[in-house]
């Protein structure tokens, strides 16, 4: 685990997460043993391919999954206490300790009720405020996420909002119970650039004032590189490096496979953002995983021990660094 982080700092301590999914191809593990700890008022990112189970972890912690999904861990702590992974938390957990930003906001907004009718369910529901009180609040709230003339919002449904305008809504619905950890799962998605950086320098503000601590998941390396303090690595449903973000910035990181996302981004201090697209092949079929290392297909430095037996995690004496590789990256290894 990257330093500064131990279990008395730690909000969240995932271990050995295995999500697993019933469907039509047999039960699918979406989450495979990841490993993940997010220290109370850091800011956490998880990156990874399309698919590599961002959103199912993210889900997991949440419990939202397709009905028939399994979750199993071997500890999943939040706040010193021992959560029970197969048991949903109790409804008041979500939104008083951890609250959930969506990928999509068309979807996780109710299109058939206004916007302050949405805001005000949590704080009636958690806070126990009244009609009036609440209604208050939740212009209060617009206004604090940046929505100009937050009244008359109130009375607007979804659809009559731009995209900009409905993941501020979502994220005023998120911290409206002033949670300790967000999840902000690829919150600026399907943004326009100037607009993708209002919302995330909006996501900073919030975080800084309430204390809060995130988790925020992207594809984009280089957007993370800018906003968060530590990097998650999620590969074929398993966190496979852990690292301090000045790892990422400098390039010294341990994984093959992080070290092949950071060549396909050239430049990670550039403001121009890519998606990750450049590492050739693709990544395993979730069916037929293989034995050893999963990315070991894809990767220019795997040998035999890489395609037979699966990496066990190792902490980087050096930089508190977790990571699964059976030959790392060595910082000291010219730059490509
Ligand atoms: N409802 C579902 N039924 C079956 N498989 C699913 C379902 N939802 C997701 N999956 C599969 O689970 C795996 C992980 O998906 P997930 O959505 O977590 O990926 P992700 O990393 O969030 O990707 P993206 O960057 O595209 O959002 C993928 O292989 C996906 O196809
Ligand atoms: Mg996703």
């Amino acid at each position: 685990m990257p330093s500064g982080t131990d279990s008395t700092t730690d909000l969240l301590v995932v271990r050995g997460l295995r999500t697993t999914l019933r469907t039509p191809r047999g039960p699918l593990a979406v989450v495979d043993g990841a490993d993940l700890r997010v220290p109370r008022r850091t800011t956490v990112g998880v990156v990874g391919e399309s698919g590599s189970g961002k959103t199912m972890f993210a889900r997991s912690l949440m419990n939202l999954l397709p009905a028939g999904a399994e979750v199993t861990a071997e500890e999943l702590t939040f706040d010193d206490r021992e959560l029970d992974p197969r048991r949903p938390p109790h409804r008041h957990f979500w939104g008083t300790e951890i609250s959930m930003v969506f990928q999509d906001p068309m979807t996780a907004l109710n299109p058939v009720r206004t916007v302050g009718a949405q805001i005000c369910d949590p704080l009636r529901v958690h806070q126990g405020m009244g009609r009036g009180v609440a209604r208050r609040r939740a212009a209060e709230l617009l206004g604090h996420v940046g929505i100009p003339a937050p009244w008359s919002r109130l009375d607007q449904y979804p659809h009559e909002l731009s995209g900009g305008m409905r993941q501020r809504v979502m994220i005023a619905v998120a911290i409206s119970c002033e949670p300790k950890l967000l999840v902000a799962d690829e919150p600026t998605t399907g943004l326009d650039v100037t607009v993708q950086r209002q919302i995330l320098a909006l996501l900073r503000r919030l975080k800084d004032e309430h204390g809060m601590a995130m988790l925020l998941i992207s594809h984009d390396i280089a957007l993370l590189a800018d906003e968060v303090d530590q990097v998650g690595v999620m590969y074929a449903g398993q966190v496979v490096e852990h690292t301090d973000v000045a790892q990422i910035r400098g390039k010294a990181v341990r994984h093959r496979y992080t070290r092949a996302l950071l060549q396909a981004h050239p430049d990670v201090n550039a403001p121009a953002r890519t998606r990750l697209e450049s590492i050739p092949g693709g990544p395993p079929d979730l069916l037929a995983m293989p034995e050893g290392c999963r990315f070991a297909a894809r990767c220019e430095h795997a040998r035999e021990i890489c395609r037979a037996t699966a990496p066990q995690p190792t902490r980087d004496p050096r930089t508190g660094a977790a990571f699964t590789c059976h030959f790392p990256h060595e910082p000291a290894e010219e730059l490509v």
